[in-house]
């Protein structure tokens, strides 16, 4: 894809780029709990778990949850745009004895690297509410691309305002719009002492 992007796009990006490479490079990051949360675990083995097929996790930090998906028989791929991480992700992955995909990539530019999909789950535990908004369209296009039939999104996002910069956030309204063809099944707030919630997006039957 073409891409023209303004002065002020690029320093948006190279400071968010910059902002979370300093995170993995002073040490743990404050959000590596290495727990799953009980969002994902829910549908992996909830009551009615989802049939293992081929994952893919947007923003998987150190692999915590890439991890789990491994362990629980799905095929996963996982990306993470800062380098440090994906090396810890690596490492769990190799200490877990598990099989995944680690590759350091950007989320919006999912051409750029070779994860063709399609795939039936996609997870986003709070990596798409942080990126630039001129770069959500792209990232919305690259899983449609690769999504299956039916294929389920479960992200995790900090709603606007919950950090002290003019980017973050993510609402229900801006899901609806920037995800054509897909269906925003369920919105619930999450448990956080700012504005989060856990959205799960299903690819509409009959798109294209
Ligand atoms: C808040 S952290 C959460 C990490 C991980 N999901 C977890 O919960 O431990 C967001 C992650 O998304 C990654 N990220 C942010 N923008 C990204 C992008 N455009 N492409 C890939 N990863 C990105 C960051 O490097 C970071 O590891």
């Amino acid at each position: 894809m073409n891409e023209t992007r303004t002065a002020v796009q690029l320093d948006q990006e190279a400071a968010v780029r910059r902002e979370l490479e300093d995170f993995y490079r002073d040490g743990k990051p404050p959000w590596d709990c290495g727990v799953t949360p009980p969002e994902l675990v829910a549908l992996v083995e909830g009551p009615e778990p989802l049939t293992p097929g081929r994952a893919l996790e947007l923003g998987c930090g150190t692999g915590t949850n890439a991890v789990y998906l491994a362990r629980h028989g799905w095929r996963v791929a996982a990306v993470d745009l800062v380098e440090r991480a994906v090396l810890q992700a690596r490492e769990k992955v190799l200490a877990a004895d598990a099989e995944v995909t680690v590759l350091c990539a950007d989320a919006t530019r999912l051409d750029e690297v070779g994860l063709p999909g399609p795939y039936d789950l996609f997870f986003d535990l709070s990596c798409f509410c942080g990126i630039p908004p001129h770069r959500r369209d792209a990232y919305a296009a690259g899983l449609t691309e690769r999504a299956a039939p039916g294929a389920l999104l479960l992200m995790f996002g900090y709603g606007p305002g919950a950090w002290d910069d003019p980017i973050s956030g993510v609402t229900a309204d801006e899901l609806r719009d920037r995800f054509a063809g897909w269906d925003l099944i369920d919105v619930t707030p999450g448990t956080n002492p700012v504005p989060t919630f856990w959205f799960t997006l299903r690819r509409s039957s009959g798109a294209e």
